[in-house]
């Protein structure tokens, strides 16, 4: 099935007429299907299940060990350097078994999830699939870029396998258990408060960017389990880990309507738009989705990549501008290499160049591309690097500052050669 942001149903095709017409409750049904409301976010942002058992049926939440997850923006101290990480390393030389949950390392965010206003950062690494146990976030809304390794996602909603250069997005409250296949390692964008949507077209018009018809959501999908040592269900409350058990999986649910479902996106279908005559157009075109704040024109975060696509822009210097700006930017690569870093940003590492810190081409891409003829040529085949940009300015953890970092990144700018004349024109 696809969509976006439109009212969807589903019914596992094993019950046929699970769904209900013309009506949401159904407990007069002989088989008791129960009604649960995830969430009303906003006036048209909810779906109903009609699941076997409710998810209230459970022993109290507890704590738990939270590993590198966190929301203590204060623990280190500020940092206004432009960052480089190598790629951030999978736990294949650890004892420990790492699934999707316990290999969350949160990189860095602002704002927190009490007022509903800001963001987090995380990457995950693990190699060990989630068993009899699922996740859910109270916090906010989960914006997954697999980078190496499939993910196979169970959600109440039904099945998403999401593989490298796809991304999917997982909203406040729905339970997901991850299944991988060995060495995996992805990105996660968070956003409190707020949820995704396709940016505004402007004068684009209809047609352009991310389409509407190209985010797929998944097709129901229950089984009626029992689990004999406990299936424990994950909460992310708060900022803190907290676990529950109950006796079955919390993946019942055997048919749902609604418009607050999990989706999927596969990045080639992202139709780029670029400059055709001259100059370098603001990477705000690059959009895929959005998580808009209450102010115009600066997002709580934008999910951007920078797809292959064609360079053809005469009398212009093609990359990107050096710049300072308004925002704070990371940037991630899932295959690869990134036009205007060519070395040292690897595929599964990232960089951040935070608000108003200085950032641009590194000085081998700015001669390159400051002295070659300007022709028609392809840019970026085979890569996708992509940014999470955001207008809240990002508090590294510990976590971040200690893990594979490349103190030699700012070494990229330093050959810069000045080719200032007073007599050019
Ligand atoms: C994950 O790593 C642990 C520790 O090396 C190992 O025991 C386990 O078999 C690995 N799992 C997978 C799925 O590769
Ligand atoms: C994504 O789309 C591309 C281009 O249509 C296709 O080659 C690729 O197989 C798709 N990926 C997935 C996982 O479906
Ligand atoms: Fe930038």
């Amino acid at each position: 099935m696809s969509g976006f942001g439109n009212e969807h149903s589903s019914e596992d095709p094993r019950c046929p007429g699970a769904l209900p017409e013309g009506q949401v409750f159904v407990l007069q049904l002989p088989e008791i299907l129960t009604a649960v409301l995830v969430s009303l976010i906003h006036l048209f942002s909810l779906s109903w299940m009609y699941r076997i058992l409710p998810s209230v049926c459970h022993k109290p939440f507890q704590p738990v060990d939270q590993g590198y997850l966190t929301h203590n923006w204060d623990e280190a101290e500020p940092e206004p350097n432009q960052l480089r990480w190598k790629p951030f390393e999978i736990p294949i030389t650890t004892q420990r078994k790492v699934d999707f949950v316990t290999g969350l390392h949160t990189l860095c965010g602002a704002g927190e999830p009490r007022s509903r206003n800001g963001l987090a950062i995380h990457v995950f690494t693990c190699n060990t699939s989630m068993s009899n146990s699922c996740f859910y976030n109270s916090d906010g809304d989960f914006l997954i870029v697999p980078q190496q390794g499939e993910l196979l996602i169970t959600t109440e909603f039904g099945k998403l396998l999401v593989e490298p250069n796809e991304i999917c997005v997982i909203q406040q409250g729905m339970r997901f258990s991850v299944e991988v296949s060995g060495e995996t390692r992805g990105y996660v964008l968070e956003v409190y408060g707020v949820h995704f949507e396709l940016p505004d077209l402007g004068p684009i018009g209809a047609n352009g960017l991310a389409n509407p018809r190209d985010f797929l959501v998944p097709v129901a999908w229950y089984e009626d389990r029992q689990v004999a040592g406990g299936y424990t269900i994950i909460n992310k409350y708060l900022g803190k880990l907290f676990a529950a058990q109950q006796n079955c999986s919390p993946f019942n649910v055997v048919a749902w309507h609604g418009n607050y479902t999990p989706y999927k996106y596969n990045l080639s279908n992202f139709m780029v738009i670029n400059s055709v005559a001259f100059d370098h157009a603001d990477p705000s075109i690059f959009t895929v989705l959005t998580a808009k704040s209450t102010r115009p024109g600066v997002a709580v975060a934008d999910f951007v990549i920078f797809p292959p696509r064609w360079g053809v822009a005469t009398n212009t210097f093609r990359p990107p501008y050096y710049h300072r700006n308004c925002m704070s930017e990371f940037m991630g690569l899932i295959k690869g290499t990134y036009e205007a870093k060519e070395q040292g940003f690897l595929p599964g590492g990232g960089t951040l160049h935070s608000m108003m810190t200085p950032h641009g081409p590194d000085a081998v891409c700015f001669e390159k591309a400051s002295t070659s003829k300007l022709q028609p040529e392809r840019v970026a085949e085979g890569t996708m690097a992509f940014m999470f940009e955001t207008s809240f300015n990002l508090a590294l953890t510990n976590w971040a500052l200690k893990t594979s970092l490349d103190k030699s990144y700012y070494k990229c700018w330093e050959s810069l050669k000045s080719h200032f004349n007073a007599k050019h024109k």
